[in-house]
């Protein structure tokens, strides 16, 4: 404890949920996530309920994680929006896998995911990039994500440039999608809830497929008859 930051060291909380009980589950993991986002996000209590930790592994096998935004939960996976030229882009051009952690702590509650990773059809993605505020579509062209700035006003200046090509008003075309830019699907082979009990005691259900994951990739998360759950230890 020689090397404690004494607050952290100190910093606990009593968990005290009621708890998740395998009666429970909806017989599928698309079902069981939808429902705990949309409680949730009624509860208010989570500021960001889509803000996903994106766990990735760099050439080295040095693993990476960040946040990004969640957008997009349906039975073939979890999408998500980002650059493929940034750092977690290049990690996943390499090795197409990663791992997902949806970190509810107001609420005691944590969602786990892992699996192989596929890029977004074009499509989906111009559907989703024209849905964005012209702010934001902006700033997908400003940025060379991942890459060293110079300074604030590089950034600034290349903001400028790219609103100046492709006003608001809508004089300049639509902005198009950066050719940079667009997004992966996660498509999960374990979905793990977790809730927090008192004690430590924690539940841990965890969605695993029935039968050995192919070429064809993990099955659909709405399929019941392709999903088990087991219990793991907290
Ligand atoms: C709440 C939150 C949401 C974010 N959402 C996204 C997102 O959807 N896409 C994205 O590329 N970066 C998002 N970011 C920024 C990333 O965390 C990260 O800084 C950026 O993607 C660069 O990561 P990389 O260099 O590992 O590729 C978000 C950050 C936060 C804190």
């Amino acid at each position: 404890m020689d090397d404690a930051h004494a607050p952290l060291a100190a910093a606990r909380v009593a968990y005290d949920d009621p708890g998740l009980h395998e009666r429970d589950l909806a017989p599928a993991p698309l079902e069981q996530l939808q429902r705990w986002y949309d409680e949730v996000s009624a509860g208010g209590a989570v500021a960001e309920p889509n803000a996903v930790v994106l766990a990735t592994v760099d050439a080295d096998g040095l693993p990476d994680a960040r946040t990004v935004l969640l957008k997009g939960l349906a039975a073939r996976g979890l999408a998500l929006y980002t650059h493929h030229t940034s750092a977690k882009g290049r990690q996943l051009a390499a090795t197409p896998a990663a791992a997902l952690v949806l970190p509810w702590h107001p609420v005691q509650r944590q969602v786990r995911l892992r699996g192989p990773v596929e890029r977004l059809p074009d499509a989906e993605v111009e559907a989703y990039f024209a849905s964005r505020p012209w702010g934001s579509r902006i700033g997908a062209h400003a940025s060379a994500q991942s890459e060293e700035a110079a300074g604030r006003e590089q950034l600034e200046e290349a903001w400028a440039r790219a609103a100046a090509r492709w006003p608001e008003d809508g004089s300049g075309g639509a902005v198009p999608v950066p050719p940079s830019w667009g997004g992966y699907r996660v498509r999960p082979v374990e979905v793990e809830f977790w809730v927090g009990r008192a004690s430590r005691l924690h539940d841990r259900l965890v969605y695993l497929p029935t039968a050995p994951v192919t070429a064809a990739g993990p099955p659909a998360l709405d399929d019941a008859a392709a999903w088990r759950v087991v219990r793991r230890q907290p």
